[in-house]
């Protein structure tokens, strides 16, 4: 499976928010990961639809959208409006049968449809939804903030998921670097959300190029 690098948004520097698209693009990454946070699923309020639109606007590369609130179902079409190539709910605001319909929404509207679970769900909870994703993210923190420390206890969850569909893609989001990037291949992943250690490093395109190097040494066709 191809090793993909989507740098989070967040940790960019929002002054020039479409300079760091460009930097992004021009480092290497494959898509651009945009953190939605309404202060009500997660402890934290970051951005919305415009400036979603105008991020997408500077950069030619995929713009994959992690939908951290309690209602993302109620914004599918705001979210294709505003250029997400890709839309990623969490599996546990909703009813399943409600989850499924959204995900049927967002594949509707052309665009791709992914799960997340955070740390404290098990592998299990993916599985209604494989017919129906692209992607499951696999969080590696607590959603929220940036900068946080990657839960190596994840590992396993990663292994578990990958066991049960070898060709859906799974992406792991926190504290994600070249070390625990490797880590997290090696159990089976094999999109990367790099905020910190990609906008945040001496020198993007570097520390871009070393985690597609160390996560690549476990891609398997
Ligand atoms: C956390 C967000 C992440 C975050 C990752 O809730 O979902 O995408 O921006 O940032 P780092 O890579 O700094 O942990
Ligand atoms: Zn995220």
């Amino acid at each position: 499976m191809k090793v993909l690098i989507s740098p989070s948004i967040l940790a960019c520097d929002m002054l020039k928010v479409g300079r760091e698209m460009k930097r992004a693009e021009e480092s290497g990454a494959d898509w651009l990961h945009a953190d939605v946070m309404d202060g009500v699923y997660v402890p934290n309020i970051s951005f919305g639809f415009d400036f979603i639109k105008a991020a997408k606007s500077a950069a030619s590369i995929p713009v994959d959208v992690h939908m951290m609130t309690v209602c993302p179902q109620k914004y599918i079409k705001e979210l294709k409006a505003c250029g997400a190539d890709s839309v990623t709910i969490h599996h546990d605001i909703a009813p399943e049968s409600d989850i499924i319909k959204a995900l049927w929404e967002i594949k509707n509207e052309g665009m791709r449809a992914a799960i997340a679970l955070r740390p404290k769900f098990p592998a299990e909870d993916i599985k209604p939804y494989l017919p129906y994703i692209d992607m499951a993210l696999v969080m590696t923190v607590e959603p929220g903030f940036g900068g946080q420390k990657f839960m190596s206890d994840m590992l396993p969850k990663i292994a578990a998921i990958r066991e049960m569909s070898p060709d859906v893609d799974i992406q792991v989001d926190g504290g994600i670097n070249q070390e625990t990037a490797s880590l997290c291949a090696e159990a089976g992943a094999n999109v990367f959300v790099v905020g910190t250690a990609s906008f945040r490093a001496p020198d993007m395109k570097e520390a871009i190029d070393k985690i597609r190097l160390s996560a690549g040494k476990y891609e398997v066709e």
